[in-house]
């Protein structure tokens, strides 16, 4: 059976689940591409650290370059996170006729444009399912299934740490500082929390979701944005009494003269919304389209083996085009479409 390598640039929380599942689905994998998936090789920072999945030492390497160079390797997975140095690598193995997954969101929401342009350029695929609502296929529902719609609003629950936090504080009354450290520990909130807690994670995802939705180029730097670590235990409380809970919310709508609205904020939510009631590191994204109404997408929004299968899809996609020779379908291109006016936003 012909083989198809790939190079991973990351063996962190989301680097290891996706390692877990080529490993343990392989037969099925191959079933379904009709090719071998081979991890050739895998860039770390730290060679001596210990790992969660168990993968053969002669293929790592701290040098990341061994990977984007490596002219067998025909799919990179950057499983890294953050713009520098990733933009870089990316750019890189483009020229270098690699095809391009990833599960960067902030990467993708500031520099998307210029990575899907140099793709389309290169005739390479770039798919990015990841970098949004971990283990939900929201990006290829956009992109295929819902890609007959005119997209009105795109509003959900897509950061796992708040809402983890957030559904702690609702239902044991637990402080804010050991729910975001339980968080951490779970691998579920970024190196950095304060992406999660004040908001910019959700943003940089709201962005990615709403330049899809709306056929343009949203600005995360134009999101406006407030997070969570002005919530007390009252808060939550006098919420509750009255029948609302609170929740991180991102939303963006489209009108119909054409001007759009995005932001992250928290917002109080009548305990019947549909989205209410989505806990802990659970996402939920609802989308309102002018022909299929209203569709709501429900998952685990981070972690390992979520973010993986996300992952493992888009090389599953990725290898599946190069098997049938259909290279260069870049995976979102409505980003190469015009940039969003800042007085649209
Ligand atoms: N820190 C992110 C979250 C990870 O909590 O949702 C998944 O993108």
């Amino acid at each position: 059976m012909r083989q198809i390598k790939i190079g991973i640039l990351g063996l962190g929380v989301v680097g290891s689940g996706t390692v877990r599942i080529l490993q343990e689905n392989a037969e099925a994998i191959s079933r379904r591409v009709g090719a071998e998936l081979v991890v050739k090789k895998i860039a770390v920072r730290n060679l001596a650290k210990d790992r969660d999945v168990a993968v053969d030492p002669a293929l790592l390497t701290d040098n990341p370059f061994e990977v984007i160079d490596d002219p067998e390797i025909e799919i990179l997975a950057e499983l890294v996170g953050g713009v520098d140095p990733c933009h870089g690598f990316l750019l890189r193995a483009i020229q270098s006729g690699k095809n391009i997954v990833t599960a960067n969101k902030e990467l993708m929401a500031k520099s998307g444009h210029d990575l899907l342009d140099a793709a389309q350029l290169a005739q390479k695929d770039f798919f990015l399912e990841g970098s949004v609502a971990g283990g939900i296929p929201i990006i290829a529902a956009m992109k295929e299934s819902l890609a007959g719609n005119n997209i009105k609003e795109v509003m959900g629950i897509v950061n796992g740490t708040t809402n983890y936090i957030l559904t702690r504080m609702t239902e044991e009354g637990a402080d804010f500082a050991p729910t975001l450290a339980d968080a951490q520990r779970l691998g579920y909130a970024e190196a950095d929390p304060t992406s999660d807690v004040d908001g910019h994670d959700a943003a940089y995802k709201l962005a990615i979701l709403s330049s899809l939705a709306f056929n343009s180029t949203v600005n995360e730097e134009k999101v406006p944005r407030q997070g969570i670590r002005h919530i007390q235990a009252r808060d939550i409380a006098v919420a509750r009494d009255l029948g609302y809970k609170i929740k991180l919310i991102a939303s963006a709508q489209c009108h119909p003269d054409g001007s759009m609205q995005a932001r992250v904020h928290p917002a109080l939510l009548p305990n019947k919304h549909p989205l209410a009631s989505v806990n802990d590191v659970f996402n939920a994204v609802l989308v309102r389209g002018d022909a299929v109404g209203d569709v709501m997408f429900y998952g685990r929004g981070a972690g390992s083996l979520p973010t993986g299968s996300a992952v493992v899809g888009d090389l599953i996609a990725c290898a599946r085009n190069i098997v049938s020779n259909a290279t260069g379908r870049v995976g979102c291109t409505c980003y190469l479409s015009r940039p969003m006016l800042p007085s649209e936003q």
